[in-house]
């Protein structure tokens, strides 16, 4: 009886212990897709969505979550085109004028052959900012350095751009050659370049060259108040050309909205405390409302270097640094490239690419082809790219006449020492492996002349693998035209660990350019990678940069500038609303 009993009660508290469980589950289960449909309609940004609240201390936390995720992603939740930024544009910032301010110009004219031939140069900064500008339209303000830059211009010195879809004002600022030798070769690129880039190349500071530097950063900000046709506009200061303008501009036009973006990386307050005129840097970037670096390292490193070299406030949790009653947002905005990149309308599929590469360069068949296309820059690592090709070649001599490896340098710079020393390097080099491991086919094709982008992406697609092997670089735009132009998903990208683009681009073979034997087994595994995996990885790269467009850096940039427009806007309310009380306040006392 009393076994009977026992077994029942047993059942019984079985029977309600797998009742609970079940009802249990079955709320969570009622729990979890509330939640889910909810997160769903957030994310899309349903207007008046919100999240299921019952108070409990996980759903609290998954609202701080989630709250930050909206806000994250708010650039995410849209498709950046052309149209879409212009709708931002039109939206947060309506009527503003849009002025661009860089070293270089976007198109250059030169004379040739009795004619005049318009140049697109090799510049991540113009390959940015221009289809920005054929969306946005305003001026560009940059040096005219082509032979035919004055023969182009109106009586303002300025052009339409681009021929035949003019989309904006191009205004050319003239340099003489001493203005050139002291602000561009000598402080911008002896000075500056090598402090940012520390690549073991010493920094060069000339007194002169800093005063030429000043007058020329006036020059421009001067530039930019005659253009200028309101008292605020939005002006985008590009690059280490131009670290006193944005103070420069701020003292003239001091409603404008300055944005200045540092195109390279910025150093360790250890390695910048060297420049002989670190504050007066410092203090004229922070003349900008918003001062943006490709990677958040390269904020952190700037503040750094404003908490130790200059007298002002901090504050870390915004990232925002005052001097002298004036703001400064430091922000990471990394760059990227249009998508799809317009050059590509006029470039053959992969296999037309492919043959037309072959034979203009003699492939022999089933060669396997890897490129690397720049500036003859030393800050790019091209003679240790050549060298781990030489050092696969020696490791695995099988690979002798079934690799070629073709190299596109754009002269750059060539006045410097340090410049036409690295082009003499690597010929010397080019010709020394080319000796050694001559079998049928030389390995390495160096080509030291600039290659229009149509020509860049029909070699990438020709291309088994692309290398970007600088020793350091801001974000390096290469590797994201690179994956733009593989419509067919393949080839393998081998990419530096000191690039910006390293830290959007982990399908990437990661390699750390010093390191010969590393890259050589890199160029290896990329050459013998199963297709599938190429898919994968090429799939992956593709979309990130496809998403994280030109058009959503510079969206996020003008989302900050409206945000910061309208708290100022705010803030001079307030202040005008102060000031009336306390005067009517005395008139009454
Ligand atoms: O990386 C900095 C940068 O200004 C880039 O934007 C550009 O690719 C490169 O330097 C161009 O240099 P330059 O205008 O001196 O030829």
């Amino acid at each position: 009886m009393l076994a009977y009993l026992l077994a029942s009660l047993a059942g019984v508290v079985l029977v309600l212990t797998v009742g609970t469980i079940i009802f249990a589950l079955l709320m969570l289960r009622n729990w979890m897709n509330s939640l889910r449909r909810a997160v769903d309609e957030v994310r899309k940004g349903t207007p008046g969505a919100h999240l299921p609240a019952s108070g409990s201390a996980m759903d609290r936390e998954i609202h701080k979550l989630l709250r930050q995720t909206e806000q994250f992603n708010l650039t995410k939740q849209i498709d950046w085109t052309p149209t879409a930024l212009q709708e931002v544009l039109h939206g947060v910032l309506p009527g503003a004028e849009v002025l661009v301010v860089s070293n270089r110009e976007s198109y250059i004219h030169n004379r040739s052959n009795g004619g005049i031939v318009v140049q697109r140069p090799a510049s991540g900064l113009v390959s940015a900012l221009e289809p920005i500008m054929r969306a946005c339209g305003g001026t560009w303000i940059a040096h005219g350095s082509g032979s035919a830059d004055r023969d182009t211009v109106d009586e303002n010195d300025r052009i339409r751009v681009p021929e035949g879809a003019p989309a904006y004002a191009l205004r050319r600022v003239w340099l003489s050659e001493d203005e050139q030798d002291g602000y561009y070769y000598g402080f911008a690129n002896e000075g500056l370049w090598p402090l940012c880039h520390i690549v073991f190349v010493r920094p060069a500071f000339r007194i002169g060259d800093w005063r030429m530097y000043r007058e020329i950063n006036q020059r421009f900000a001067d530039a930019v108040v005659a253009e200028a046709r309101t008292e605020d506009p939005v002006v985008l200061v590009q690059d280490y050309h131009f670290a006193l303008a944005p103070k420069m501009i701020r003292q003239r036009l001091p409603k404008a909205t300055i944005i200045s973006f540092w195109h390279i990386p910025w150093p360790n307050a250890e390695t910048f405390s060297i420049c002989p005129w670190k504050e007066e840097i410092i203090e004229g970037m922070l003349g900008s409302t918003i001062l943006g670096f490709h990677t958040q390292f390269h904020c952190n490193n700037f503040v750094e270097c404003v908490d130790r070299f200059v007298e002002s406030r901090i504050d870390r949790e915004v990232q925002a640094v005052s001097l002298a009653g004036h703001e400064t947002k430091i922000r990471a905005y990394p760059i990227s490239i249009e998508w799809p990149p317009s050059a590509l309308q006029t470039v053959p599929a992969g296999e037309k690419c492919r043959a037309e590469v072959f034979a203009h360069f003699e492939l022999a068949a089933g060669t396997k082809l890897i490129v690397g296309v720049e500036r003859f820059d030393y800050t790019k690592g091209i003679l240790d790219r050549m060298r781990a090709v030489a050092a696969l070649l020696t490791r695995n001599p099988s690979w002798k006449g079934r690799l070629v490896f073709i190299q596109v340098a754009a002269p750059t710079r060539s006045k410097l020492d340090a410049y036409s020393k690295l082009q003499s390097e690597a010929e010397a080099l080019a010709a020394q492996i080319n000796g050694q491991y001559l079998e049928e086919q030389a390995p390495i094709r160096l080509i030291a002349r600039h290659y229009e982008p149509t020509d860049v992406f029909k070699l990438f697609r020709a291309a088994d693998v692309c290398v970007v092997s600088s020793l350091h670089d801001g974000m390096n735009l290469v590797a994201k035209e690179f994956v733009s132009s593989r419509e067919d998903n393949a080839g393998v990208l081998v990419l530096s660990s000191f690039t910006g683009a390293s830290r959007e681009m982990s399908e990437a073979l990661i390699v750390n350019p010093y390191d010969t034997e590393e890259m050589a087994a890199a160029f290896e595994i990329a050459m013998t990678m199963p297709v599938d995996e190429q898919v994968e990885r090429m799939k992956l790269m593709r979309q990130q940069v496809k998403e994280n467009n030109v058009y959503r850096w510079a969206g996020a940039i003008l989302m900050d500038a409206a945000r910061s427009r309208t708290r100022e806007r705010i803030l001079g309310l307030t202040e005008t609303r102060g000031r009336t009380r306390s005067s009517s306040g005395a008139a009454g006392g």
